[in-house]
């Protein structure tokens, strides 16, 4: 029963090892690094670059430098594809290009609207980077070994493409709301207002899930839907320790003002 509604939408698991392997690895990493937020042990860049609490020596990067080089071979990953795989279908084409998309504004939001104020452990920037690359090549290999298979009864596409444009439109101008707290050369942390910052305090996380169920629609494989809800978890997590971030630092931090889902959680 349950097989028969998830097949209803979602490519049959391709016959390879590795992407079985891959999507299993990757959600389990997503859940540890979930359960480690909630937990209080921190990837360290933001707000959380300088909680070191096993006091051991770490390797420092700064924050514009090692965002750069979290996302940069993701978005060569999807780039390069084209000329791996030139011959692929819309609907691969339509994936790798959102991806390449997300990737691409990334680097120049971390070039162009963020302002920054501290850095990023090399310990984190490591995993976070090998993740996004894994992610983005199995993401679109996934949907390359899904060509010749019947397409799923029911098409995610369309839905998945306007999910895709809200998540990155709204991500973006989260991101822009925040960039615009600081003036130039200043380092202070402040109650970000305006979009739906009076409702969640991480928007930008939740319109970042909502591109990244977009991608899933738009893929139908069993990769992506995983890497959406592993991710939809760490978010979770990382949002949650952020909230508690705020109403330790400020005060006057407004109590209704919730973590990512607007009145839930
Ligand atoms: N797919 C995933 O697994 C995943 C994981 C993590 C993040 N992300 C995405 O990556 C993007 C960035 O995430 P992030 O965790 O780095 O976001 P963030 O901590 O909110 O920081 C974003 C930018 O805003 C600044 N900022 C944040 N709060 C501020 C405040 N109160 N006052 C002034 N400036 C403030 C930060 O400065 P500082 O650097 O000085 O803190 C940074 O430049 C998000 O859209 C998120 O969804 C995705």
């Amino acid at each position: 029963m349950v097989m028969s509604v998830l097949f209803s939408f979602i490519f049959p698991p391709p016959p390879s090892l590795v992407v079985s392997g891959l999507t299993v690895i990757s959600f389990m990493i997503l859940i540890n690094a979930f359960l480690s937020e909630i937990r209080g042990k921190h990837l360290n860049y933001s707000k959380f670059w300088n909680v070191n609490p096993s006091g051991k020596k770490q390797i420092k990067l700064p924050s514009k430098a090692g965002m750069l080089l979290l996302y940069t071979p993701a978005l060569f990953s999807g780039l390069s594809s084209f000329f791996v795989f030139p011959h692929q279908g819309v609907r691969c084409d339509v994936l790798r290009s959102a991806v390449i998309l997300h990737y691409f504004k990334r680097d120049f939001e971390v070039l162009f609207i963020h302002k920054y104020s501290g850095g990023i452990t090399l310990e984190s920037a490591i995993p976070i980077t090998l993740s996004y690359f894994l992610s983005a090549t199995t993401m679109v290999y996934s949907q390359h070994l899904t060509n010749g298979v019947p397409e799923p009864p029911i098409n995610l596409f369309y839905p998945g493409i306007v999910l895709f444009v809200v998540g990155i439109i709204g991500n973006f101008y989260h991101h822009y709301i925040l960039s615009k707290l600081r003036g130039k050369d200043e380092k202070e942390y402040k109650i970000p207002k305006g979009g739906l910052f009076g409702l969640v305090i991480c928007p930008h996380y939740l319109f970042e899930i909502i591109m990244f169920y977009g991608i899933a629609f738009i893929s139908q494989t069993l990769y992506a839907f995983s890497f959406a809800i592993g991710t939809t978890f760490y978010l979770l997590g990382r949002s949650y320790s952020t909230r508690k971030w705020y109403l330790s630092k400020f005060e006057d931090f407004p109590k209704n003002v919730k973590a990512v889902i607007p009145f839930v959680f």
